[in-house]
């Protein structure tokens, strides 16, 4: 059983520390320290644990007493429900805006179109978290930390989500203030309208999501103020919990595949290491495989990982493919490019995490033009759960996997729906338009010719037996 809440509190002050995920540097730094890379090797920092102190259950159906905690906020959060498997705060101190009451939906409809034997496929469905995507899970952790720290600012770059993410809790909880860097003409209206509405300064920079990932880095160091994209190890934290969450809705069974788009990786290194430390308390005894999907125009990690076989290493990541990659990117002015703008990202902070997750959970990358992430979006709308396209590209890989029988249609697969539908109508629109003109702007530039699944609105004049006419034509 775990313990009480009070007894609980009381182990959380030090069990936290960070850590460089560099195995020839293992540098360590205190939790109490605001810190996006290591001082002495500049790698990615991972948040690690005394867990031998730590209050972690014999067994996962051990968070199932929490269900009847409702009341508690604490407890109703999707993410700190799961508190004893991210202890670096104490309960008193948690911030939530009731962030992860999402769902992990069984679906045939979009099974079928995947090509999976009826019950296997999944979609962790995390549009319905309070700004919209699966950012909340993370935003909370890192608001948390940043309270503890008495930030009174906190920035991130962003492709819009993670914006809309850091603008809500801001406004909500009135503990700092947002700064946002976004890339100019690179977000969808629905994400920017979530910043503007919830009060947050908004940098629109002449550049794409890369360069503002750039300058925030940059600002945030000469002004001290607090960084919140997933350079932040206390954010990723938080993202954990999307797979406690899908194992509590498969009762905590394990699932043969978890399928992810890939743009910051943030994501995909959260969720191996979910599973790398359950693994070490002993509480499950199997792990999933992951594939991380990226689209054809932002497809950097799958040139990487698949193309030039740049690995893990067990945490000596060869860094001469990727140096060079980079400078290639320089020199042909090579810019992510994609219809799913949320993952349009060609240099991903968090790559050697995700090299470290591809390791751990024998993991496969592939990449989906935009054509296929349309096509699968439409077909999620249409077994009626919404993405905004970057999401759908889980489905388009998970479907592209099966063609080419890496994925069984017998395996359990759970595709990572990360955005809401409404995130970015227009791709939607673009995608069902009877306007051809409307349509070739917006998609045809990105090599979508064709919409299989359109819905198309049937215009009618406004008379009443024409309307009925086209009913009855259509229905
Ligand atoms: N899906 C959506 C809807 C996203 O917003 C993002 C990232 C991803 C997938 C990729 O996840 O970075 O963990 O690999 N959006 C970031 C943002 C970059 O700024 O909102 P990742």
């Amino acid at each position: 059983m775990l313990q009480t809440a009070q007894a609980h509190n009381a182990q959380q002050t030090d069990l936290a520390f960070q850590q460089c995920i560099n195995a020839d540097c293992k540098a360590t730094y205190d939790a109490n320290t605001i810190r996006t890379s290591c001082d002495k090797c500049g790698d990615l920092l991972d948040i690690a644990y005394d867990w031998d102190r730590a209050a972690v259950p014999n067994k996962l159906s051990d968070f199932e007493q929490f269900w009847s905690e409702r009341t508690n906020p604490v407890r109703f959060s999707g993410v700190w429900r799961f508190h004893e498997l991210l202890p670096f705060a104490p309960q008193d101190k948690l911030v939530t805006v009731g962030e992860g009451q999402t769902l992990l939906q069984q679906t045939d409809r979009v099974g079928d179109y995947v090509g999976m034997n009826h019950g296997q496929l999944h979609l962790q469905y995390e549009g319905m978290n309070p700004s919209g995507s699966f950012k909340d899970n993370g935003m909370c952790a890192a608001v948390t930390h940043a309270s503890m720290m008495g930030a009174k600012r906190a920035a991130c770059a962003s492709t819009g989500n993670t914006s809309a993410s850091l603008a809500l809790y801001c406004s909500a909880t009135r503990l700092m203030k947002a700064v946002i860097f976004i890339g100019s003409g690179k977000i969808s209206y629905g994400k920017l309208s979530q910043a503007l509405d919830y009060g947050a300064l908004t940098v629109q920079i002449a550049g794409d999501f890369d360069d503002a990932m750039l300058r925030v880095r940059e600002v945030a160091s000469e002004l001290g103020i607090y960084l919140v994209n997933s350079v932040n190890p206390f954010r990723l934290e938080g993202q954990k919990t999307i797979m406690f969450r899908v194992l509590e809705s498969l009762g905590w069974e394990i699932p043969d595949w978890i399928v992810v788009p890939g743009g910051n990786l943030g994501n995909s290194s959260a969720f191996a290491k979910a599973f790398m430390e359950l693994k070490q308390h002993g509480l499950i005894d199997k792990v999933p495989r992951l594939a991380v999907i990226n689209a054809g125009g932002a497809d950097t990690l799958y040139e990487l990982y698949e193309r030039r076989g740049v690995r893990w290493n067990a945490g000596r990541v060869v860094m001469d493919p990727i140096v060079d990659y980079n400078d290639k990117m320089d020199r042909e002015h090579i810019r992510a490019d994609t219809i799913a703008s949320a993952i349009e990202i060609n240099r991903p902070v968090n790559l050697k995490k995700c090299l470290r997750a591809l390791d751990f959970m024998d993991g496969v990358v592939r990449q989906v033009p935009d054509q296929d992430i349309l096509d699968a979006k439409a077909k999620i709308g249409e077994g009626g759960f919404g993405c905004e396209p970057a999401s759908a590209a889980s489905v388009a890989g998970a479907k592209l996997l099966r063609r080419e029988g890496v994925i069984a249609p017998s395996d359990r697969v759970v595709c990572v729906l990360t955005g809401h539908e409404l995130k970015d109508p227009s791709a939607t629109v673009a995608y069902h338009t009877s306007d051809q003109d409307v349509f070739n702007k917006t998609l045809g530039s990105r090599g979508v010719t064709k919409a299989s699944y359109a819905n198309r609105a049937v215009a009618v004049p406004n008379e009443l037996d024409d309307i009925i006419k086209a009913i009855q034509l259509y229905s």
